[in-house]
């Protein structure tokens, strides 16, 4: 990409929004509050007050004993050790380790927390917590908002992940995608504001749902290299590129433009992110190659390719022309709503009466379906929805599943599909079978979610004594860490594989040539934590899940029985042919009769045999 000279650039300074008072780059100038990879360290309260101090200096043999309160200006003193009867001592603690606080001390230090503080200091939270899974994270934030945006937009995505090696731990990452591109105004608030987006409000099917993805890479980046993030967006042939390079100012949560302007750029549409890190960069078990392997597998619908230092640069061509069906943002579904939020929506809600609230702000409830629950709720239907009480709540929330309430429309979910994970697993591994299950939507919480689940068995290429390899995706992004926290290792655990004819021991994976693809699609997938691994324990979720896994294991376990039926039919019929000729001529010898009378009695057992070996 080459910039335009002709363009006029702004000044490096920050954007009039964004720019700290006073100072420049107020984030660059603290890093030692927010030290490399987790290495923050507790430290000590603010000096204690002199008093107090030369109490506890004056008896430094005191370490034991219940706190007592003190009183604040007054020196008091520690009693004597062995003097037992002394009431529960007032106890200060070394000079070195500081003293206790008052509410007043106490409320001199607190005050409201930004959300990029609170995640720089908690990066692990959202996937940064070492060297290795910082770059992996990195990238699958940016290869996440890819495929999202294509898919939004409509358009088959082209991505292309690029990490140059700088120096030791450190790299550049590139990631560029050919989608709809980012509206100008819109760039620093998305990659220089943590919980910012546009998914988060709505129940609408996506990989990204917080907000917080991007931004954090970006605050990673900054954190760790102190270099700002580069983002060239283009939103189609009319509109020019503009690359801007920006930070975050973690005190305030807000974007520091650096620099910004048009650039030369020959796609006529997309995005591309530039940041430097410090990471370390390696292939094998949770790597950024397996994390895009794994990407290819469950979006046949995209073309990546991806080069990476010291090794041929990778493509997975495109499996399928076939985009998946926009989602569709929904209404939250009754079953499984919860009476917090349920409250909640009848406050806010404009709606005449709770009966039009019901039918309007909920999806499948018809205005019939919405009067019989008001029935058995014994709620009048022309109740405001505000002047709703507590208990009317309640019983609203009881009488939901006593009602027939059509399950939440499938047409809002996109899975891979049966056949094209079935394809997508024989480009990754020749084996001797194959089959896959997607299950009908079902709801969780109120939250529609569909599962799949594919599996390929035996051939050369796998190993028949290792537990199986199990790929977990949410939404088409895989899972790369935290399996054993997550439901969907929960489901394919708990499943009887020795029912199927597959070694399992108890509590632990199958163990099997196998590779087992489990995936969860909904408008909300319910993690366990910000960083996205893991899907979060709810029974009816893992019920589902096991339903088709189950269903994939019982196809599964035909297929070995049949092998062995048939293992075992040739070994019959091999005997059949190894022994009945010798019974006719012992038969012959025995009995005297002629060859074509033998001929006849070696006819007629091998026919009994056969029969009876069918039975
Ligand atoms: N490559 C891109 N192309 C177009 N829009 C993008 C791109 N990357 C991000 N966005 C926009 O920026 C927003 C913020 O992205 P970010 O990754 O921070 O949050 P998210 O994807 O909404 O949720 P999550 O935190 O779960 O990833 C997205 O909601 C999307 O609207
Ligand atoms: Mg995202």
């Amino acid at each position: 990409m080459k910039r335009k000279p002709a363009v006029k650039r702004r000044a490096r300074k920050p954007a009039p929004e964004a720019r700290p008072k006073g100072r420049k780059r107020a984030v660059m100038e603290e890093p030692e509050t927010l030290p490399l990879f987790g290495e923050e360290t507790m430290k000590p309260a603010a000096k204690a007050p002199t008093a107090q101090a030369a109490v506890v200096e004056a008896s430094p043999a005191r370490k034991k004993g219940p706190a007592a309160p003190k009183s604040r200006g007054s020196a008091r003193t520690v009693h004597d050790e062995d003097d037992d009867d002394a009431p529960a001592a007032p106890r200060t603690r070394s000079k070195a380790a500081g003293s206790y606080g008052t509410a007043e001390t106490i409320a001199s230090k607190q005050r409201e927390i930004s959300v990029s503080e609170f995640f720089a200091k908690n990066r692990h939270m959202l996937g940064f917590d070492s060297p290795t899974r910082a770059i992996l994270t990195a990238v699958k934030e940016a290869v996440d908002n890819s495929l999202d945006a294509c898919e939004e937009a409509g358009i088959a995505p082209d991505i292309v992940v690029e990490i140059h090696e700088i120096s030791e731990n450190r790299y550049r990452l590139v990631v560029e995608d050919s989608g709809p591109g980012i509206v100008k105004q819109q760039v620093p608030k998305i990659f220089g504001k943590l919980l910012y987006g546009s998914k988060f409000h709505e129940l609408r099917q996506s990989r990204g749902q917080q907000g917080i993805g991007i931004s954090a890479a970006v605050m990673y980046a900054q954190l760790t290299t102190g270099k700002p993030v580069k983002i060239t967006s283009r939103t189609g042939a009319k509109s020019k590129a503009h690359l801007y390079e920006l930070q975050i100012d973690t005190k305030k949560n807000a974007p520091i433009v650096l620099d910004d302007g048009a650039v030369e750029w020959e796609r006529l549409h997309g995005t591309r992110i530039e940041m430097e890190l410090e990471a370390i960069y390696q292939k094998g078990k949770r790597s950024v190659d397996q994390y895009l392997h794994q990407v290819a597998l469950a979006n046949p619908h995209a073309d990546i390719r991806f080069i990476a230092p010291k090794s041929d640069p990778v493509h997975y061509a495109r499996l399928s022309d076939q985009l998946p069906p926009p989602s569709v943002p929904i209404r939250p579904h009754p079953y499984g709503v919860e009476l917090g939020v349920l409250i909640e929506m009848m406050q806010g809600s404009s709606a005449r009466n709770v009966a039009s609230f019901l039918s309007h702000e909920f999806s499948r409830m018809s205005a019939k379906t919405a009067d019989e629950v008001l029935t058995i709720a014994r709620v009048p239907a022309k109740t405001k929805p505000a002047k709703v009480t507590r208990d009317q709540a309640e019983a609203i929330i009881k009488a939901f599943p006593k009602v027939k309430i059509m399950r939440p429309p499938t047409d809002v979910l996109s899975v891979v599909g049966e056949d094209l994970l079935i394809k997508s697993l024989q480009r990754e591994i020749k084996a001797d079978f194959y089959t896959a299950v997607s299950r009908p939507p079902t709801v969780y919480r109120g939250n529609p979610f569909q599962v799949e689940v594919a599996l390929a068995y035996g051939g050369p290429e796998m190993k028949g004594d290792e537990l199986v390899t199990l790929y977990r995706f949410a939404n088409r992004a895989p899972l790369i860490y935290q399996q054993n926290a997550c439901a969907i290792t929960s489901a394919v655990m708990s499943t009887a594989w020795r029912s199927y004819g597959i070694d399992q021991s108890k509590g632990a994976l199958p163990t099997a040539p196998m590779i087992i693809l489990a995936q969860i699609a909904s408008v909300w997938v319910p993690f366990t934590s910000e960083s996205k691994e893991a899907v979060a324990h709810y029974d009816d979720i893992i019920k589902e899940m096991k339903l088709a896994v189950q269903e994939c294991g019982r196809r599964l376990g035909a297929f070995i029985r049949r092998g062995a039926r048939e293992r075992d039919e040739a070994k019959k019929r091999s005997y059949i042919e190894k022994y009945i000729p010798h019974i006719g001529i012992a038969l012959q010898e025995i009995l005297g009769i002629s060859e074509k009378e033998e001929e006849k009695v070696v006819e007629t057992l091998v026919d009994t045999l056969e029969r009876s070996r069918k039975l």
